[in-house]
């Protein structure tokens, strides 16, 4: 929750504004209150008034509003928030601050702040890539701000690629995992997520279609309860999220390396699509087109990490969590992969194509443990997150027999 924090929401002037109006109410739905400021350019996209009546007070535009300056002036503004978040952050306003320009009440109210900022950016594919918006925002990654996105899609200008403003629901996680205050203070999560790449050669890999979209948003989520997150990815699409500890791996094998190398933590969830086979023997040297002859590969069964953290002896997580993607009889499926692993909750979902599940933005899933199996409606993958974080906060937060019962 965020009640008694402070949200300075600076709103550029971008498409992606529209999507600040579901950021205001979803803040304030956490208790959050909203201090709203617009550029001149956002006011094309959404009226000063919606986001008013959204945020529930005025919005400020004016750096030269006399009445604004006597009722509260810039720095003041600046400084009485908890958090500064920029969404959209637009190409423009991104470059004012990394080059210390203050031409208006937005840039300047970034550039007298001494409270953290948060940055959502949302620009054309091109303008992102593009080498000055890239260096401006090392600089200020460098310099302390914080950055949430941008996602990977099709762009409302018709591009397609990295541009497209966070959903309202992981700026929100964001915004949690930097306020800090929560259920999970003090407990330490891990958290496994997207695919892993099994080498051929040098060249060459074997990998799965795993966005990492899920494990991610699972991140976020626990870290805006207040945990300590170790995410530990495979080579996903999506970027890893903001204020986790993030390890980077390859193959299942580092993973377990670094899974194990990451205990003890209070709870682990496995969301990656860890391969179950590794090339027997691989290549030093890239393997070269011989006439008539087709390579044979060898394979060998990769460790299961979710079985061998299941079933330590001593060290075990106190909740471990799983996943199952099934195509079919998924609840009887999924039962047997728990008792198989000996994890103590599975997170099932149904992957059949017809679905649309694999590498969309929505998920439907079971979750089976000792009280049975619970279906969840159809949600988006964030949505999916924060109630499995809700579920092992309270299971983290009872007394030992209690973590046992919820099981
Ligand atoms: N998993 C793991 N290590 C592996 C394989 C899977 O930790 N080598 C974990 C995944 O992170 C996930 C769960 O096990 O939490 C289920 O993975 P899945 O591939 O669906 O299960 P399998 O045991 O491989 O069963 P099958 O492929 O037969 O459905």
């Amino acid at each position: 929750m965020l009640s008694g924090k402070t949200i300075l929401l600076i709103i550029g002037g971008g498409i992606a504004a529209y999507k600040s109006l579901e950021l205001i109410r979803r803040l304030r739905d956490r208790g959050a209150r909203v201090v709203p400021v617009m550029t001149g350019a956002a006011s094309e996209f959404v009226t000063p008034l919606s986001v008013a009546a959204l945020a529930g007070g005025k919005v400020y535009s004016e750096l030269f509003d006399l009445t604004d300056e006597a009722e509260m002036g810039h720095i003041q503004l600046s400084r009485s928030a908890d958090l500064i978040v920029v969404a959209p952050a637009t190409a423009d306003l991104i470059g004012k601050v990394a080059g210390g320009l203050a031409g208006d009440l937005a840039s300047t109210l970034l550039m007298a702040t001494d409270t953290e900022v948060l940055m959502a950016p949302a620009m054309n594919v091109r303008m992102w890539q593009h080498p000055s918006v890239q260096r401006n925002v090392g600089w200020l990654r460098a310099s302390g701000v914080g950055f949430v996105g941008p996602n990977d899609g099709d762009m409302a200008c018709g591009e397609y690629g990295p541009g497209r403003m966070s959903e309202p629901a992981e700026i929100l996680a964001a915004i949690e995992a930097r306020l800090m205050d929560g259920p999970m203070k003090g407990k330490r999560v891990l958290v496994t997520s997207g695919p892993t790449h099994e080498p051929i050669d040098p060249v060459r890999y074997i990998a799965n279609r795993s966005s990492g979209a899920q494990g991610t948003a699972i991140a976020l989520a626990l870290a805006a309860r207040g945990a300590e997150v170790i995410f530990v990815t495979g080579p996903a699409d999506v970027p890893p999220p903001e204020g986790v500890k993030v390890i980077r791996v390859q193959s299942a094998r580092e993973m377990l390396e670094a899974v194990t190398a990451s205990l003890p933590v209070d709870a682990a969830v496995m969301a990656a699509a860890v391969a179950d086979w590794r090339v027997a023997r691989e290549a030093k040297s890239k393997i070269k087109k011989e006439k008539g002859a087709l390579p044979v590969l060898e394979f060998e069964e990769n460790p299961d990490i979710l079985a061998t953290v299941s079933q330590m002896d001593a060290g075990r997580p106190g909740l471990v969590v799983g996943f199952a993607a099934e195509t079919d009889d998924v609840v009887a499926h999924a039962t047997a992969k728990r008792a198989r692993k000996g994890c103590d909750w599975i997170v099932a979902n149904d992957v059949s194509p017809e679905t649309g599940i694999m590498g969309g933005s929505e998920n439907a899933v079971i979750l089976i443990s000792d009280a049975g199996s619970e279906d969840w409606p159809r949600m988006g993958k964030q949505e999916v997150a924060d109630r499995l974080a809700d579920r092992i906060a309270a299971a983290l937060g009872m007394p030992p027999a209690g973590v046992l019962g919820a099981r």
